[in-house]
């Protein structure tokens, strides 16, 4: 059995539905801050903080195999009021659940890392062994976490990938789950707010950036990439006894004016666009180079923007009807 943290929240509850689908049995511990608990429609479900000594019960009660980690605060604006939160949760946690682990012989670990490691990138697209020089408190906590990982794997008896995604997006196309953060802050959602009426009009964040456009260039990948991907990735650790770190993009750019016309493509609705400043820690453009995970496991993305946009559009409507 495989056990999923943070698998009540937007990219844990996609991944444990495929986890299903391939037939695996999973159990999700997630203590529902951010998460919501119809979105465990598969599997079992433990309302347990991570953090916690409780997570041991589960490693009592579960027979588990591998742990695929999720739970963690991911807001980088967040990040930068509140470092300490993030260095406790996604970096002190961390170590709790690796010490659990290792209590109970569980050996293969998968964690969910980001394109914050990478800070300001020198070159696009970004491989993974370009310089990792996070820029907020949120790359950090996942680069030292990542740091953590590579030791606990040279003391044997365990491996792990990291899965450093880019900018997660879309939904399930059965709108059986989705994405619902509170607050909102990602482009694509607030974009069909202000498509389905909700906003007046959507911000871009800085227009005189080094780009062609001038806005921000980001790499889109659907959530159910992502979730292929760590399936690819426990397979791995169950057949290699090997770590690993992995880049998750497409391998191409969208700048937020091209998101938005996307947006207003997909909807077919119209709304006001304005111009605002630039938020602080946005990198001018992050374009993943994903060639590696492609190598080694056989995994490339199987949805353009277009498809992101329509899947998240789906939901957006669903979830505005109630
Ligand atoms: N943006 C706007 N207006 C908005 C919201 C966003 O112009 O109202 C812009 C941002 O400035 C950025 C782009 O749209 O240029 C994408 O912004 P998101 O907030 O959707 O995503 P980020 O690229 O900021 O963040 C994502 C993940 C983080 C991760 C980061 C790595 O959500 O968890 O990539 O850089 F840390």
């Amino acid at each position: 059995m495989i056990l999923v943290t943070g698998g009540a929240g937007y990219i844990g509850s996609h991944t444990n539905k495929a986890l299903h689908a391939a037939g695996y049995d999973t159990v999700v511990v997630d203590n529902l801050c951010k998460g919501y608990e119809n979105f465990v429609k598969w599997g079992f479900f433990e309302d347990c903080d991570f953090g916690s000594g409780d997570l041991r019960e589960v490693f009592k009660n579960y027979d588990i195999d591998g742990v695929i980690h999720f739970a963690a605060f991911s807001s980088v604006a967040e990040s930068v009021q509140m470092p300490q939160k993030y260095f406790k949760n996604n970096y002190k946690n961390t170590l709790n659940l690796l010490k659990i682990m290792r209590e109970f012989g569980v050996d293969k670990f998968i964690l969910s890392s980001t394109a914050a490691v990478y800070g300001n990138p020198k070159q696009i697209p970004i491989t993974e062994d370009s310089e990792l020089k996070p820029i907020n408190p949120y790359g950090h906590s996942k680069f030292i976490t990542e740091k953590a990982l590579e030791r606990e794997a040279e003391k044997g008896d365990f491996n792990y990938v990291s899965l450093r995604y880019f900018n997660a997006a879309g939904c399930d196309f059965d709108c059986e789950i989705g994405e619902l953060h509170d607050p909102e802050t990602h482009l694509i959602p607030l974009v069909l707010d202000a498509a389905i009426g909700k906003r007046d009009s959507i911000s871009i964040f800085g227009d005189d950036y080094d780009t062609p456009d001038g806005t921000c260039i980001r790499d889109y990948i659907h959530v159910n990439d992502l979730a292929d991907a760590h399936i690819k990735a426990y397979e791995y650790l169950c057949n290699e006894n090997e770590s690993n770190i992995f880049n998750l993009g497409n391998g191409e750019g969208y700048s937020v004016r091209e998101v938005i016309d996307m947006c207003k493509k997909v909807t077919g609705c119209d709304f006001e666009v304005k111009i605002d400043e630039r938020r602080e820690g946005d990198p001018a453009v992050l374009i993943a180079d994903s060639t590696k995970i492609h190598e080694k496991l056989g995994w490339t993305p199987q949805y353009d923007l277009e498809q992101i946009v329509e899947s998240a559009w789906k939901w957006h409507e669903k979830m505005n009807k109630i």
